[in-house]
């Protein structure tokens, strides 16, 4: 990253956040509703002090507008994958959350006006594929990780291809807690991988063994899969999340990573994390890479 330049990510405020509906494992609106006035001030909180730490680490912040009976709009790494100034608007499985599309997609019209993006791109009608939640950019390796099942359908990995030119690997997500790939596995800068083994399908983890060496590989347990540790905003060497545990922390540091941590409790009821907060639309690849000999899967 050249010095002045600043990650940039688009958030938007979480006004009309809430569990009103329950599409993942961790949603429960009645549990929500008996606590919501607290819940909706914690939230307000929570979110304002993510944006702040990113805000202290250099990062610019761009705000899209909230909508009310979208409760999960906040989720805005769902928004788009991004890559290059090019931004995949993303579609949504469930009809809960397919009316954020003409929002997600008024916010990416917005940041091509102010010269943040340079255009939008489409999926085929047919295909699901939810942003930056299940498919992450790997800056090592000039890929990307996709995940695919519960949410995003395999053959999104076709058109990421097609849209950014870049390979991809596509992960299998067979536990339901770990909905999009973003829960389960984390791309840090120098590629290394952090994840949780039971959230893949043995073939998946087969092609993660292959392709990542077992030095780069960092295994989490349950709890800390379960308590949102691998859903990290990664900024150079440094990570956000919304809590981590002393022996991850210690395996991060001895990497020469550091983490800052900001408590995200009310949107872990929603099944999301600090990743899921933001959409970094700064991302570039390095074309140095483009020409080299880069396995991909070409069967999905
Ligand atoms: N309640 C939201 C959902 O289930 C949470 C989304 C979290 N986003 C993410 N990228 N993991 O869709």
């Amino acid at each position: 990253m050249a010095a002045d330049h600043h990650p940039r990510f688009l958030m938007c405020p979480p006004n009309h956040f809430a569990v009103t509906y329950s599409i993942n494992p961790w949603m429960d609106p009645e549990g929500w509703r008996e606590r919501a006035d607290t819940l909706a001030q914690t939230s307000e909180a929570e979110w304002r002090s993510l944006k702040s730490l990113l805000e202290q680490l250099g990062a610019i912040v761009d705000l899209m507008d909230p909508a009310a009976g979208a409760p999960d709009l906040v989720f805005t790494a769902n928004a788009a994958v991004v890559l290059d100034g090019t931004a995949l608007l993303a579609r949504f499985r469930y009809l809960e959350r397919r009316l954020e599309e003409p929002h997600f997609a008024a916010a990416l019209k917005a940041l091509i006006g102010r010269n943040v993006l340079k255009r939008c791109a489409f999926l085929p009608a047919d295909i699901v594929l939810e942003g930056a939640g299940d498919c992450i950019w790997d800056p090592e390796r000039n890929l990307f990780w996709m995940g695919f099942g519960p949410r995003s359908s395999k053959h999104a990995a076709a058109i990421i291809r097609e849209t950014f030119g870049f390979p991809t690997l596509s992960m299998e997500l067979i536990d339901s807690r770990f909905y999009h790939l973003d829960t389960a596995f984390s791309v840090l800068a120098e590629g290394e991988i952090m994840y949780f083994k039971e959230a893949l399908s043995s073939s998946s983890l087969h092609k993660l063994y292959e392709r990542v060496d077992i030095r780069d590989r960092i295994e989490v347990s349950e709890e800390d899969a379960c308590t949102m540790h691998l859903n990290a905003i990664r900024i150079g060497r440094k990570l956000v999340l919304s809590s981590c545990s002393s022996r991850l922390r210690r395996q991060l540091a001895d990497r020469g990573y550091s983490v800052s941590i900001t408590s995200l409790s009310s949107f872990n009821l929603s099944g999301g994390s600090a990743y899921c907060l933001t959409l970094r639309t700064d991302l570039s690849s390095d074309s140095r890479l483009l020409a080299s000999n880069i396995y991909s899967e070409s069967d999905t």
